[in-house]
């Protein structure tokens, strides 16, 4: 069932949205070489504290960690430890869900870590711009085959595959809702938007095959191949004429030349 809501749902779901912006840009001044991915965890933790959220990854299912860290071939649902070292050239997928008031805002940043690599950048582009494309899609009475079919048409035409066993969601008082939302689709298939749904759209790339494989801490997918992964995720809502991203400061906004 897919839940419409109300100004002041969308509302509270933007002020948890905002939250999850605030993390990644204390990220963009901390991550650098010689980082743990634990401490990354840290960060998340603490700057959820700081703006009245809490993670609503931490204790999910029972994942035991408050942030989603996931390095080079690692998809999603990596856990954050002591251990694992972020490197030169190492891309960083930090996946967050922050509950504000009851009330949840997700989304997903690639960081490349100290000096890019071409190949680094080249896949952390084109997935941004997977999720750039779809969003331009979103308004009522759009199918959500039309959005999935832009996102896998794009990573295809930059030579990537999409993941199949992950998609994006609704979200609200549960981290996932009604309706899913593939990285692939058929054209004028599948749920229709309506103003007031607020979605997930999850661009998960991958550079060689979209074969997938778990580890053996129940969590962690990686591609079985060993090739560089790539996620990248707003929340939003449909307005009656388009769009809103709720997990996005204005000034960035601003710097990416989005109106609202
Ligand atoms: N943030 C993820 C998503 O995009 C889900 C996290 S799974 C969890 O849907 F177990 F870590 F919570
Ligand atoms: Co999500």
């Amino acid at each position: 069932m897919i839940i419409i809501k109300s100004p002041r749902e969308i509302e509270a779901i933007h002020q948890a949205g905002l939250v999850v912006a605030k993390v990644f840009q204390e990220l963009d001044a901390f991550l650098r070489p010689g980082v743990s991915t634990q401490d990354v965890n840290d960060l998340v933790e603490r700057v959820m504290a700081e703006n009245g959220a809490r993670s609503a990854e931490k204790g999910y299912c029972g994942y035991p960690a408050a942030a989603c860290v996931s390095v080079n071939e690692q998809l999603v649902h990596g856990i954050p430890s002591p251990k694992r070292i972020l490197h030169d050239g190492d891309i960083v997928s930090v996946d967050l869900v922050a509950e504000k008031n009851g009330f949840m805002g997700d989304a997903c940043r690639t960081y490349v870590i100290g000096i890019a690599g071409e190949r680094q950048k080249k896949l952390v582009e084109a997935t941004e711009e997977c999720f750039w494309n779809a969003m331009k899609l979103v308004k009522p009475g759009v199918h959500l085959g039309d959005v999935g079919h832009e996102i896998e048409l794009t990573a295809k035409k930059h030579g990537y595959t999409v993941a199949r066993d992950y998609t994006g969601h609704g979200i609200g008082t549960s981290m996932h809702e009604d309706p899913y939302i593939p990285n692939y689709g058929t054209p004028g298939s599948g749920p229709i938007l309506r103003e007031g749904m607020t979605i997930c759209i999850e661009p998960m790339l991958l550079e060689g095959r979209s074969d997938l494989r778990v580890l053996k801490d129940g969590w962690t997918a990686v591609a079985k191949d060993g090739k560089l992964t790539c996620h990248y995720e707003n929340t939003l809502v449909v307005t009656s004429s388009g769009y809103r991203i709720l997990t996005m400061l204005d000034e960035e906004k601003e710097e990416r030349g989005l109106t609202i």
